[in-house]
């Protein structure tokens, strides 16, 4: 038994820097003991929804998959002195008028908005909501947790307390990857964007670029080296990108602050993250220096990966929904007064 052990220890340090060095995790200790532990005490409270106008809550399907997931988990309770956190639903379409009068509802009814001032709150809105003037929304923006579709573009996201959720897109998880390599990277830039980087690439025979719709993609992701995404634009088939081993290129001119599972994750160890100021030879140089150096690291990182940014229609151990329910316990601890002293 014990030399079966040995053997298999050594072939796994044989076969794999990657097994021994490779996660994806910033820490894996800290992320697992604390999964457990949000599993065993994690609780939400849920405020009433507001009458929906026609249709469901919210729109896009990330959100509506959290929201069905978060409603039938074991995470919500009806006892708010019992919650760690508040869940405000409301659908994306509500104007500022109206949701400044939800908070101020929420504020005058219930104990638990001026403890922390919304602080120990939540709510989901696929773009983020917009400043306001408005003291009630104000205090929202500020100090509530936000979460949105990735990637918010629109500039309304807030680093550190905010949320972003992963994309959902049907992929098969890593089931026999045979890559045949005929390409370096891979891009399929949306009708929508248009930059003379991509017009650059389109000319560099390494690259394929392929703006059609079409059902070759897959077959095209599988003979790359690198899927390459510009900021913003299409970005929903990073993660079978990964799953499939390619590794995701991430054209962006600014710092990403909104990456799903910042707090988890590795980005850094997963993707390339590029500026489109050196052209398509700036890329291709950034590219090979990866290819010599933390390829294979970063390809297998990826996979790794992968199953935490997957959405399943029944919620899965360490998946994407339970992976966002563990940012929203990180963001747990938040000073409540006492008591609140009007002024
Ligand atoms: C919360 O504080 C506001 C004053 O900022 C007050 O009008 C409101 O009644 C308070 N809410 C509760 C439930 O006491
Ligand atoms: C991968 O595919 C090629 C041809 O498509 C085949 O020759 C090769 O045996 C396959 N390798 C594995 C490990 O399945
Ligand atoms: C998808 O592939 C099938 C054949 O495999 C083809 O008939 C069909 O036209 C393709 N669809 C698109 C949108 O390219």
């Amino acid at each position: 038994m014990a030399a079966i052990f040995l053997l298999l220890l050594s072939l796994l340090t044989f076969t794999g820097d990657v097994i021994s060095t490779t996660t994806p995790y910033l820490s894996s200790e800290t992320l697992f003991s604390n999964y457990d532990k949000m599993l065993d005490s994690f609780k939400i409270f849920i405020y009433p929804t507001p009458p929906i106008t026609g249709g469901t809550i919210f729109t896009t399907t990330q959100e509506s998959q959290f929201y069905t997931s978060l409603l039938s988990s074991p995470f919500v309770t009806e006892d708010p002195s019992q919650a760690h956190l508040f869940f405000i639903p409301f659908p994306s379409s509500l104007s500022t008028r109206n949701l400044a009068r939800l908070i101020r509802n929420i504020r005058g009814n219930y104990p638990f908005w001026n403890r922390t001032l919304g602080a120990d709150h939540f709510y989901l809105s696929a773009a983020g909501v917009d400043s306001s003037s408005d003291r009630n929304i104000v205090e929202l923006k500020k100090n509530s947790i936000q979460i949105s579709c990735f990637p918010t573009s629109s500039g309304l996201f807030i680093p550190h307390k905010d949320i972003t959720l992963p994309p959902v897109h049907p992929f098969k998880a890593k089931s026999s990857v045979n890559n045949t390599l005929s390409f370096l990277g891979y891009m399929k830039p949306s009708g929508r964007s248009s930059s003379t980087l991509i017009e650059e690439i389109k000319k560099h025979p390494e690259f394929k670029v392929e703006s059609e719709p079409g059902n070759r993609t897959r077959e095209f992701i599988k003979s790359s080296r690198f899927c390459l995404f510009l900021y913003g634009d299409d970005m929903t088939w990073m993660v079978e990108a990964m799953a499939l081993q390619c590794v995701p290129v991430v054209i962006t001119d600014r710092p990403i602050q909104d990456l799903p599972l910042m707090d988890v994750m590795k980005w850094s160890e997963m993707a390339v993250f590029v500026s489109s100021s050196g052209g398509a030879k700036g890329l291709r140089r950034v590219l090979d220096v990866i290819e010599l150096n933390g390829y294979e690291k970063m390809k297998e990182s990826g996979v790794a990966a992968t199953q935490h940014l997957a959405w399943n229609a029944e919620p899965q151990p360490h998946d994407a929904f339970h992976m966002i329910i563990y940012q929203l316990w990180l963001r747990r601890h938040t000073i409540r007064y006492a008591r609140w002293v009007e002024q």
